[in-house]
């Protein structure tokens, strides 16, 4: 392996499991007792705003009952101290990176604290409640909705995803199915521009093959000790 500069790190719903935090892909498929499609699609706002609506505002409200794990905490002490380029991408719209104090996650699914605009595209902190038709402080329509990236929809800041992931020497996997793309496919990129590539999950991921390397676990234990391992060199 060449010596390791620039990282990535990929994380989903495994990496929040062990804090009380549903994955969206559990026994039954269901999340939080819904079919994602009734709850994660432009169509299903469109058809049901209340149950659309306080579907999120539940998640939100569940946020102030959980912390961040030992996954998280490793994680944020990486950013604090790992001398070269590190990326934190997550596709978990909960706060546990920020709350563990990773500086700068980027959340290419939304996040349950933010709302945006259907009108004029004004994405804002949220905190409390968002109840359909509230209107937007900014073009004062009555158009804010959760800032959930919803299937169909493009994930944000894929531009910097992507030339990270380029420029990156190793890229990690943690806690995701690899069954929702684009996310699923950043292995095979990073392949591609020669990164390394380790994925760390409770069990193999749909993409599993695609990697150098696989731990199989629960990634309150595996990504402490990885995170150890590296910044010992
Ligand atoms: P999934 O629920 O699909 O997958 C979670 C993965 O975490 C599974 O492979 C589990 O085996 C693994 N896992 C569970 N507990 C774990 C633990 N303690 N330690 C390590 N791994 C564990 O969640 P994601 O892959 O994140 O999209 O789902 C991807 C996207 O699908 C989500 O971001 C969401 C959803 O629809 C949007 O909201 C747009």
């Amino acid at each position: 392996m060449t010596e390791i500069r620039n990282i990535v790190v990929l994380t989903g719903a495994g990496i929040s499991a062990e804090s009380g935090i549903a994955t969206f892909r559990g026994p039954g498929g269901l999340w939080e007792g819904h079919r994602v499609e009734d709850v994660c699609t432009p169509e299903a706002l469109a058809r049901d705003p209340v149950l659309v609506h306080r579907f999120y505002d539940e998640r939100r409200a569940a946020l102030a009952r959980v912390a961040p794990n030992a996954a998280h905490v490793a994680l944020a002490r990486l950013d604090a101290e790992w001398p070269g380029g590190l990326l934190i991408v997550t596709q978990n719209v909960d706060d546990l990176h920020e709350r563990a104090g990773a500086k700068r996650p980027i959340h290419m699914h939304g996040e349950l604290k933010s709302a945006l605009c259907a009108h004029c595209g004004d994405r804002r902190a949220w905190e409390a409640a968002l109840p359909p038709a509230t209107e937007c402080g900014r073009c004062g329509l009555p158009a804010l909705r959760p800032d959930i990236v919803f299937f169909g929809e493009i994930p944000y800041r894929m531009d910097e995803i992507d030339t990270a992931i380029a420029d990156c020497d190793l890229f990690v996997s943690i806690g995701t199915s690899g069954a929702v793309y684009p996310a699923a496919g950043f292995v095979r990129t990073a392949r591609h521009w020669g990164a390394h590539t380790l994925e760390m999950n409770l069990d193999p991921s749909e993409g599993s093959l695609f990697f150098d390397e696989t731990r199989l676990g629960r990634a309150g234990e595996l990504v402490p000790a990885w995170v150890n391992a590296v910044l010992a060199g």
